[in-house]
């Protein structure tokens, strides 16, 4: 059986720079018509010189392929002036809260500080993506953060919040209680739950933030996906760390799945007979929701089996060794 995907996009990816953005970048161009870029650097992508720079950096490193990087600064008080320079370059802005996940200590402390940017983003149609996760107990911080969704989406009712790489039923149910939240969900939190990550022997290349969560929490996650919930889109959150950064004492967190995304979901989605509905998740969906156009690419999948390398460089993908029901062609 083959299936045939048309400009495939990634609406949320790291990248990093230097020596790894040189070995993961070719990864994604090839297989991805385009995918939101993340702007946790050190220091963080927060002014317009340093953003130009840096898609230069993505656009030599995926030369070749047809493939958009969706540029994004990193949420802090910006003037009216910075917004609207910035504003042809740019798709969005994410917001960290301070400290909750990796190269985000220059984040939000204070939510009130943050709302003449996002009274101003309002106005301007800049969409805004958040990690929402408090600084609770871990298994609860997503759901906690969801209070924080509902207070912004209330007040600026205009505002296109995105919710992203969400992890709960919870959250599920919140996109249909407010027109202006959407959200994006990785490949890894359809399939695994916390038993994956520790259940069993300690899996630090599954360890991500948020946290993969319960059985039902993951099955509610699968579902919107499998039924191509109009306010969801494909967000990979592909965060490589080098092998001796994940496999150490103090591991840092993130998901490296660029490379294995398309096969990955095109195996699930055909184990529940749900091959019609991932065109949607895997682009139209992004295409309505953030206005990007991307160029055109046709992706070919089989269902051939493809063994997952260990490594790609020095970054060690989910389920390395394991083999997957369905290759790109
Ligand atoms: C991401 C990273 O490594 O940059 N890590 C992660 O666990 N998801 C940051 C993020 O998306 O929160
Ligand atoms: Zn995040
Ligand atoms: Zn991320």
């Amino acid at each position: 059986m083959e299936i045939k995907l048309k400009s495939p996009l990634d609406m949320h990816l790291h990248l990093r720079e230097g020596e790894m953005l040189k070995t993961v970048a070719p990864l994604t161009s090839q297989h991805f018509s385009g995918a939101i870029i993340m702007p946790n650097l050190v220091p963080p992508v927060d002014n317009l010189d340093r953003l130009l720079a840096y898609r230069e950096e993505i656009l030599a490193a995926t030369k070749g392929d047809a493939f958009e990087p969706f540029m994004t600064l990193f949420f802090r008080a910006y003037t009216r002036a910075e917004l609207e320079a910035a504003m042809p370059h740019i798709t969005a802005i994410k917001l960290y809260p301070a400290g909750i996940t990796t190269n985000s200590e220059g984040g939000v402390k204070e939510l009130a500080d943050a709302e003449a940017t996002m009274s101003l983003m309002e106005e301007l149609g800049i969409p805004l993506l958040v990690h929402g996760e408090t600084n609770g107990f871990v298994m609860d911080r997503e759901r906690e953060f969801l209070t924080v969704y509902e207070q912004i989406a209330t007040k600026f009712p205009k505002l296109k919040i995105v919710m992203e790489h969400i992890t709960t039923a919870h959250a599920v149910a919140l996109l249909d209680k407010f027109e202006n939240l959407h959200a994006t969900v990785t490949a890894h939190h359809l399939i695994i739950t916390l038993d994956d990550v520790a259940g069993g022997m300690l899996n630090p290349h599954l360890f991500c933030k948020p946290i993969a969560k319960r059985p039902e929490d993951r099955d509610a996650l699968l579902n919107a996906a499998l039924t191509a919930h109009p306010k969801l889109s494909l967000g990979t959150d592909s965060a490589p760390h080098p092998q001796h950064k994940k496999e150490c004492c103090g591991c840092a967190a993130g998901v490296f799945t660029a490379p294995i995304t398309l096969p990955l979901m095109a195996d699930l989605f055909a184990k529940h007979d749900a091959l019609d509905k991932l065109q949607a998740f895997v682009s139209d969906n992004a295409h309505r929701i953030y206005g990007v156009t991307p160029p055109e690419k046709i992706m070919t999948l089989r269902d051939e089996p493809m063994t997952i390398p260990e490594k790609y460089g020095d970054v060690v993908p989910m389920w390395a060794g394991q083999q997957l029901g369905w290759s790109v062609v």
